[in-house]
């Protein structure tokens, strides 16, 4: 076998491992399985939820409870109404490619099939692209190697409807983010419109993928964590981008377009200096995902930040990172999206709901201002168009005074305005003083963005290690789903009874434990090491005698007696540590 046949299939064999691992002691498996399961959907089990809750609780430390500043958490409805994907754009660009083989009627996601077939990265290319390449190349069926028909494009919402009507359409959500954008003017009133201002959600978010083949990597339903963080764009404020020390691994646009394939090490500040990250606040969050995706356990060598070219873009995007960490059989995959989406959103829904969602920031002292204003002699236009006269007026107040010059300029004796033909005689621009007290502007946003589940397998996946034929998930204490593990040394008395007792002070005390007794104490330490549980208490015989017991640290397997009265209060500090 070459180096990297060797390298691929022992990262086959590890990513098989977590999985079986996962099934076999309960952090996730298929659902629906005993009904031959569908793709795209993964049961957590006990041990997975708990892991979820960690990492949504160090989520939730990370982006909201250390930015409560500024930072506020809500929680809004998954069932969408259309209306809302429309406006921000989801309904016409929320799509893949798909091509159906004519013969077997098979549906693939056309790109993936000529990655694949082909070798050359096809992202963003129109459907007529797709349909070319496959023509061209002569592209055919996996399966039975038929003819393929013309690429379409497929949307990924799925779709359901309010009430009993059909006309009420309505829609999972693809992401968290549409409800901060559509609760953006009321929380901004909460919190005593104040900017920036941070909207974050954790919740369920569903994707009708077409064909999802990356097991927990792809899922079509899960929970999603985002921050919506709102600023002004004139006057943003100054992140404390020197509160990071380090670095943030990049591999930009423009290295991409040169053909490079990894990334440079920028200093955070750096990075927005010279131009890479081309918001403060976007280059501020992705060194808060840095740091959160590092107390998950995965070193900075094994995670970058890959921003997006143009055409790898969501729609609502300018600019956009991901963060990828590298994991067993699928390599680099994506953990978070870092997106500038601008005005984008709020614009799409002051234009679809007609409301104002503007803010207005008041000048510290007013301002006096030239400005030029359109002046129109009121009678001539009363005269001449009767009770159309006030809309009139309305346009020509509205319109800029730029096209009204010009056509004063040109000596036309008539300005058109929406049909009305308005008499270049009675209409004037002059340059006034006013008095300006503040300024109405629509925020900007940058987004950090990622799924939860696919963290619960980054940090299998990264935990996961054999030694001495022994399996350890080294996953970090302060995530560990069940922080201590009580054994009696045999499953004899009084040494159950005070083990016993000891669990239930655990339990008490609010420390998810468990409590062992069969078989001996080394499978039981194995047991434990492999879901990662991070200290084992050992009453042992010589506890009744000095009421002192064994604490086991799982990576080092170093021992320690410890007074019995003091051991709960102990795991306490250490877990906490
Ligand atoms: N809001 C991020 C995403 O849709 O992926």
């Amino acid at each position: 076998m070459c180096r990297v046949d060797e390298v691929m299939s022992r990262e086959h064999d590890k990513y098989d491992k977590v999985v079986e691992l996962a099934k076999r002691r309960g952090f996730f498996w298929p659902s629906f399985e005993i009904y031959g399961g569908v793709a795209g959907f993964y049961d957590l089990g006990p041990l997975g939820t708990l892991l979820k809750s960690n990492i949504i609780r160090l989520w939730r430390e990370f982006f909201i409870t250390r930015h409560m500043d500024m930072v506020v958490e809500i929680e809004t409805p998954v069932i969408t109404p259309e209306v809302v994907f429309e406006a921000s754009g989801h309904l016409h660009h929320f799509t893949d490619p798909i091509v159906e083989c004519t013969s077997c009627r098979r549906k693939f996601r056309a790109d993936q099939l000529i990655e694949e077939a082909l070798n050359v990265k096809v992202e963003g290319r129109s459907a007529e692209e797709l349909t070319r390449m496959i023509r061209e190349n002569n592209v055919r069926c996996p399966f039975c190697g038929s003819d393929l028909g013309e690429v379409r494009v497929f949307n990924l919402l799925f779709q359901t409807f309010i009430g009993p009507y059909t006309q009420n359409k309505a829609y999972l959500r693809p992401e968290a983010a549409q409800g901060m954008f559509t609760s953006f003017k009321r929380v901004h009133k909460v919190m005593r419109e104040k900017l920036p201002l941070g909207i974050a959600q954790i919740g369920r978010v569903a994707r009708n993928e077409i064909s999802p083949r990356q097991g927990m990597v792809r899922l079509r339903e899960f929970t999603i964590m985002e921050v919506e963080f709102f600023f002004d764009p004139e006057e943003p404020g100054e992140p404390p981008l020197s509160r990071f020390g380090g670095n943030l691994r990049i591999l930009t646009a423009d290295a991409k377009v040169r053909g490079e394939e990894g990334p440079e090490t920028y200093g955070v500040e750096e990075a927005v200096q010279e131009g890479i990250i081309k918001n403060k606040w976007l280059a501020y969050w992705m060194a808060v995902a840095r740091d959160f995706i590092k107390a998950l356990g995965v070193p900075e060598n094994h995670m970058y930040f890959e921003e997006k070219l143009p055409h790898e873009r969501a729609h609502y995007a300018t600019q956009t990172f991901d963060q990828l960490v590298r994991i067993s059989r699928w390599g680099w995959i994506e953990v978070s999206g870092h997106a500038y989406r601008g005005d984008y959103d709020l614009q799409g829904h002051m234009r679809y709901s007609g409301q104002d969602l503007t803010v207005f920031k008041k000048f510290e002292k007013p301002v006096t201002r030239k400005v030029e204003k359109v002046f129109v002699n009121k009678v001539v236009i009363g005269k001449l168009f009767k009770e159309k006269s006030a809309e009139v007026l309305k346009l020509l107040e509205s319109v800029d005074t730029d096209l009204i010059k010009e056509a004063l300029s040109k000596g036309e004796s008539y300005i058109e305005i929406k049909g009305f033909k308005v008499p270049a005689s009675a209409v004037e621009v002059r340059v006034i003083e006013e008095k300006v007290v503040g300024r109405k502007f629509i925020p900007h946003v940058v987004e950090p963005s990622f799924g939860a589940e696919r963290l619960v397998l980054m940090v299998l996946d990264h935990a996961y290690t054999e030694e001495e034929e022994r399996v350890v998930l080294k996953v970090p204490h302060h995530i560990a789903p069940i922080k201590l593990a009580v054994f009696p040394l045999v499953a004899k008395e009084p040494l159950v009874s005070i083990a016993k007792e000891l669990f239930s002070k655990a339990l008490a005390e609010g420390i998810p434990a468990i409590y062992d007794d069969s078989g001996s104490i080394g499978r039981r330490y194995a047991r434990a090491d492999e879901v990662g549980v991070p200290y084992a208490v050992t009453v042992d015989y010589q506890t009744p005698e000095d009421k002192t017991v064994t604490i086991r640290e799982r990576d080092t397997r170093a021992q320690v007696r410890v007074g019995l009265s003091e051991v709960v209060s102990r795991i306490k500090e250490l877990v906490h540590a």
